[in-house]
């Protein structure tokens, strides 16, 4: 259910008006709707439960790891997949148990392996061998035994863009499903591990279910493969993935549709009472975030109109990366008439748009509002301070309710800790 709706003509997020919270907050702002999360969140939970009795859904929380989203995710049940000792830091700080930390990364460092040691956690997701010793190594010193589950790499396409496809033998990600037999033998022989369970993530934005189930059938064969050599496990991690529909009428699977898929493939599976743990990220929160912005420029190019917002590709950076479409929708409707114009930002980069040769609703005006939608995972928390602009604030709507849940940057927060250095 999408929580962004126009009332009488004027967009809100649940029932508040954006045009309020432009004018309380300023622009470039974040709005996310807790709602909507809430919604995304048991969507997601339930087609799990059908797909297996015990589960846990780890939100990977680089998708949006602010704390008042975070906490609000946390609160429903989710625990975390975590890339670094700094989402490990926010995890705790939103109160996740120990036990619902996952830790994954092709590169964690000795000092974060330590700092997720200490402070406990389900499972470090190993991503190669020489991770395995360095996991070994520094638990053996802290006198520890840190849970591990691989992260097999199953050579399945994914069918997304290149940049977030991570489950092919080109990628950096993951053990060859080929060496992991090898690698759990290695790590039954460390005193220092304990073998909890077998991972694996292979790509984001997924549209299909069939390469979900084309990666748990090679997952299947290793773990009958760790059965013979009596290694048996907790849990079965499936990763992320799961797409959202960016454009109107996009064909994507449901959460239920995926649920379904993917009970169906680990089916085999049953009688070994396995946890499943997924990590989704953006179908919790995509669709629960905007970006509003305002207008400034309509300005008449050569060739095209450019419609200059006050957001640009350091607020939201999808469009430059990966080309990827965000809907762009007016907050007051005023007359329906459609006009073709570029979408882009005040960033002076080429690069720096939101669409092109986009058919708008209606005529813009300077000084109109814009919603850039289902931009709630993957906008603000890949957002920079290019060209030295402040990062935006961010602000959690629930029914009438809103908080502000992360203050704007200030002038002075963009140069706090840094120095002239003495000689000069
Ligand atoms: N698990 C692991 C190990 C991951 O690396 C990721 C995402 C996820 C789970 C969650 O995937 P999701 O459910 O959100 O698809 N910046 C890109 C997406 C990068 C995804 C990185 N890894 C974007 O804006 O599309």
């Amino acid at each position: 259910m999408n929580e962004f709706r126009y009332k009488d003509g004027a967009l809100c997020a649940e029932d508040v008006p954006l045009s309020l919270l432009a004018t309380e907050l300023g622009t470039p702002l974040y709005v996310y709707s807790y709602t909507a999360l809430a919604e995304n969140y048991r969507a997601f939970d339930s087609a799990l439960a059908a797909a297996s009795q015990k589960r846990l859904v780890c939100y990977a929380m680089k998708a949006c790891p602010t704390l008042g989203v975070l906490s609000a995710l946390v609160q429903l049940g989710a625990g975390v997949d975590t890339v670094s000792a700094g989402e490990i830091q926010r995890a705790r700080a939103a109160g996740v148990a120990p036990d619902k930390i996952v830790f994954s990364g092709v590169g964690k460092r000795a000092d974060e392996i330590a700092y997720a040691l200490e402070g406990g956690l389900r499972c470090f997701n190993v991503e190669s061998e020489p991770e395995l010793e360095l996991i070994a190594e520094v638990a053996a010193r802290m006198k520890l035994r840190a849970p591990i589950s691989v992260r097999v790499n199953p050579d399945v396409d994914a069918a997304t863009h290149p940049y977030i496809s991570t489950g092919l033998k080109a990628n950096k990600f993951g053990v060859p499903v080929g060496r992991a037999r090898a690698l759990y033998r290695r790590a039954q022989a460390l005193h220092s591990v304990r073998i909890v369970g077998l991972d694996c993530h292979i790509g984001s934005q997924l549209t299909q279910t069939r390469p979900f189930t084309d990666a748990i059938e090679r997952l299947i064969e290793l773990v009958e493969q760790l059965r013979e050599d009596g290694i048996g496990l907790e849990s079965l991690d499936l990763g992320g993935g799961l797409g959202i529909g960016y454009e109107p009428g996009a064909s994507i699977p449901s959460p239920a549709d995926y649920g379904a898929a993917i009970g169906k493939a680990l089916a085999p599976l049953v009688a070994l009472d396995l946890t499943i743990i997924c990590e989704p990220g953006r179908v919790l929160v995509g669709s629960a975030g905007i970006l509003l912005c305002r207008t400034l420029y309509v300005k008449d190019g050569e060739d095209k109109t450019f419609v200059i917002v006050d957001a640009g590709m350091n607020d939201l950076m999808r469009p430059a990366l990966y080309d990827a479409h965000h809907e762009i929708i007016p907050v007051e409707q005023r007359e329906q008439r459609p006009f073709v114009a570029d979408v882009v930002g005040p960033v002076c980069e080429t690069g720096d748009f939101f669409a092109h040769d986009r058919t708008l609703s209606q005529v813009p005006l300077a000084g109109d509002l814009m919603a850039v939608m289902s931009a709630g995972a993957y906008g603000f928390s890949m957002s920079s301070t290019y060209n030295s602009r402040p990062r935006a604030a961010e602000v959690m709507v629930r029914d009438t309710r809103w908080d502000v849940i992360r203050d704007r940057e200030t002038m002075l927060d963009l140069t706090r800790g840094e120095r002239r250095p003495s000689f000069i």
